[in-house]
């Protein structure tokens, strides 16, 4: 054998011993990475999303390690299953979301999305997965006084950055904004008096006022044109579009996502 017969032969050797280790460290990551693959490097999806939201997304200590969990989490992990792809997940302002969907920073949004056609023009958005209805969130003596959405005209009004619900309380009469990048931020607005009520999706305040002491849901409905949730590509990405609708599809006629909901609301709830 010549000189290039033997360094090809020891190369060969060395992407074979390579190869052994890949697999032997595949099969014991499996559990944190989702991928079974060997040979072929496994795509990576990755996720935005704002993880201040129970039970759609937050974070919870799961066996000692802080955990981003949720059921819009859940479903992000079947679409990377279905892909093939392992799944990495950004917790992000969520007015920033869009953005990193358009610059390629993420590849899709999960984030209680809801449908608003401004949204739709910049981005490429799914079939609709889950519907809820607004709520309005107060101190507990306050109940009665914002039952409605006339008596919430003038106040001071706790809403999330970018939000939906920033837009529901501009509609408001004379109403006040603080808008700020967590619910949980409005939260502590709320128990300080220096809001009077916050708008938010209907599960995440029942998650709140499970969790917090002295704060309710009041009668007041706030109403948006489409109550349900979406998920987003960038623009143009018909091809992982495709792969969002058919993995909701799915879920969808086994029931999985209304199974996920039940799971991640009584996480959110437990200590
Ligand atoms: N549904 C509302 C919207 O799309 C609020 C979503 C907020 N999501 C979150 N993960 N904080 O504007």
């Amino acid at each position: 054998m010549n000189k290039w017969g033997k360094l090809s032969m020891g190369l060969l050797l060395a992407a074979g011993l390579l190869a052994g280790c890949g697999s032997n460290n595949n099969e014991n990551n499996t559990a944190a990475s989702g991928n079974t693959n060997t040979g072929t490097e496994a795509k990576t999806l990755i996720l935005g999303t704002s993880a201040d939201f129970p039970p759609y997304e937050f974070h919870k200590m799961v066996d000692g390690q802080d955990t981003i969990v949720g059921f819009d989490i859940e479903i992000a992990k079947d679409i990377a299953a279905d892909m093939g792809a392992k799944l990495e997940i950004k917790d992000l302002p969520f007015d920033s979301l869009l953005n990193e969907l358009s610059s390629g920073r993420v590849d899709m949004v999960i984030s209680g999305l809801s449908p608003t056609p401004e949204r739709a023009e910049a981005v490429g958005l799914s079939d609709i997965y889950y519907k809820a209805e607004q709520a309005v969130v107060v101190r507990e003596a306050d109940k009665d006084k914002f039952a409605t959405m006339d008596s919430l005209k003038g106040i001071k009004l706790g809403v999330q950055t970018g939000s939906i619900q920033e837009d529901i309380a501009k509609g408001i009469e004379g109403a006040q904004l603080t808008s700020l990048g967590k619910i949980s931020e409005i939260v502590l607005q709320l128990q300080s008096n220096r809001v009077e009520a916050a708008i938010m999706e209907g599960p995440v305040a029942k998650s709140f006022v499970k969790n917090v002491k002295g704060l309710a849901i009041t009668d007041a409905k706030p109403e948006v044109e489409d109550d349900g949730y979406v998920i987003g590509v960038k623009k143009d990405n018909t091809e992982l579009l495709d792969q969002v609708n058919k993995t909701l599809t799915r879920l969808n006629s086994e029931g999985k996502i209304d199974e996920y909901v039940a799971a991640a609301s009584e996480l959110a709830e437990s200590k």
